[in-house]
């Protein structure tokens, strides 16, 4: 059976454009079916320009995380995933969100975890004037990117580079990163 994916974006999406376009491409036996996003965030337009539904769900409409969490959630099982695509979100989850979807959530990330998790992993890579960072795709567990690593490889800083020029060459590395995992999880499960 073709796995159904649910990616879940906060910003422009550039990733989930890269998928969107490699995926048909490729014998992985999925489809991305619906895109999320805690924002109107703009890559929510590369879901748009292929008529695949997208949803928001804002942290901010809510009182707590918790309740959030379970309003992204239904929002999300209304689409049945079978896998739930973390790619440039850029909300923590809370605990009774991943317990509800574990471990059927994965995270790409851009850097060799554990070094440099969190929501700044470039930028802290860059100040910490290492000669490596990397990407990483993990499942998502409770912690701030602590979950299984499933993918990684490393990406050198080269000289003059600045944040957004290695976090460009660190993003090419996630989506094919991303597509090898995708096609281990689904070719497994799609059988
Ligand atoms: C990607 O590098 C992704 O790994 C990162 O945000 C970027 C999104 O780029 N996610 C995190 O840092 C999560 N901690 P995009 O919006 O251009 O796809």
């Amino acid at each position: 059976m073709r796995q159904r994916l649910v990616v879940l974006i906060s910003g422009s999406g550039t990733n989930l454009q890269s998928l969107l376009e490699s995926l048909p491409n490729t014998e992985i036996p999925a489809d991305v079916v619906a895109v999320g996003s805690d924002t109107m965030a703009p890559g929510l337009q590369h879901a748009t320009d292929r008529s695949i539904p997208t949803f928001v769900v804002p942290l901010g409409d809510f009182s707590s995380r918790e309740e959030w969490g379970v309003a992204l959630g239904d929002a999300l099982d209304s689409y049945q995933p079978d896998l739930i695509v973390l790619s440039g979100f850029m909300k923590l989850l809370p605990p009774s969100f991943v317990t509800r979807f574990a471990p059927r959530i994965i995270n790409t990330h851009p850097a060799f975890l554990p070094e440099f998790p969190g929501a700044h992993a470039v930028r802290d890579a860059m100040e910490a004037g290492v000669s490596h960072s990397g990407a990483s795709v993990i499942i998502v567990d409770e912690g701030v990117d602590t979950g299984e690593i499933l993918a990684q490889r490393r990406v050198p800083v080269e000289v003059g580079d600045d944040e957004a020029s290695l976090h460009d060459r660190i993003k090419v590395v996630e989506r094919e990163l991303l597509l090898e995992v995708l096609d281990t999880l689904c070719a497994k499960e799609g059988t």
